[in-house]
């Protein structure tokens, strides 16, 4: 749990025969976290990269390696993210038949445990794991792919997960289709981790990365001056 909103650029969308000057790139520019999406073609209809590619750009930064897992099953991989560097592992709910067993294996391996949720499930399946959570990502879009339109039913569910965790120190982070648009309804609803992709490497620059995260971050803390 840390305090300010945290702003994790997902490289989906960056330069991958790039990747790891594009990660510099985005840390200069102001970045919090990097948000890597992991994709198998099985539980999402889509290929991304795994272990290696990770391991390989790991040592580009001392950011915040947020591995967001949509891979199915995920407990035969934990391990390998963990020893690629991954700082905080996420799993998806739909992905793993026993929840808090995953959650407590990614702790088990030295690392913060994260469950993530589709805009269909229901908050409730966090309900039994508060105890061993440290984040929980909500998804703002199917998950598969960069660029899609952000789902606006999912803002309730924010400020549902909001109670649900009370005063425990659980991130509560956003992934899918937010822009400086979007990202004040999450903020002044609680979530306090924005991931981009789209929004963030739009430009290809480092100084379009600067000023598009400046832009999320500015939205957001209005939106959180504005709630208090
Ligand atoms: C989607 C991924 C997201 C994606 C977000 O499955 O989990 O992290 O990269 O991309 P944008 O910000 O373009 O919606
Ligand atoms: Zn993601």
């Amino acid at each position: 749990m840390t305090t300010g909103t945290i702003i994790a650029p997902s490289v989906l969308s960056a330069d991958f025969s790039r990747l790891g000057d594009e990660i510099e790139a985005v840390v200069r520019a102001g970045a919090d976290w990097i948000h890597l999406d992991v994709m198998d073609g099985h539980f999402v209809p889509n290929i991304t990269f795994g272990p290696p590619v990770i391991k390989a750009v790991r040592d580009r930064t001392d950011k915040v390696f947020d591995c967001h897992l949509m891979i199915e099953p995920c407990d035969p991989y934990l391990a390998a993210f963990a020893d690629a560097g991954c700082d905080i592992i996420t799993v998806h709910a739909e992905a793993t038949r026993h929840l808090d067993r995953s959650l407590q294996a990614i702790r088990d391996l030295g690392k913060k445990a994260g469950v993530s949720l589709n805009p269909s499930t229901p908050e409730s399946v966090i309900e039994y794991v508060l105890d061993r959570l440290d984040l929980v990502l909500l998804m703002t879009v199917n998950p598969g792919f960069g660029g899609q339109a952000f789902i606006p039913s999912v803002v309730e569910k924010v400020a549902r997960v909001k109670a649900l965790v009370g005063d425990r120190p659980i991130d509560i982070e956003i992934d899918g289709g937010v822009t400086p648009q979007t990202a004040p309804l999450v903020s002044a609803t609680g979530a306090n981790v924005l991931v981009a992709g789209s929004a963030v490497f739009k430009g290809g620059s480092e100084e379009n990365y600067r000023e598009n995260i400046q832009a999320i971050r500015n939205a957001s803390d209005g939106a959180i001056r504005n709630a208090a």
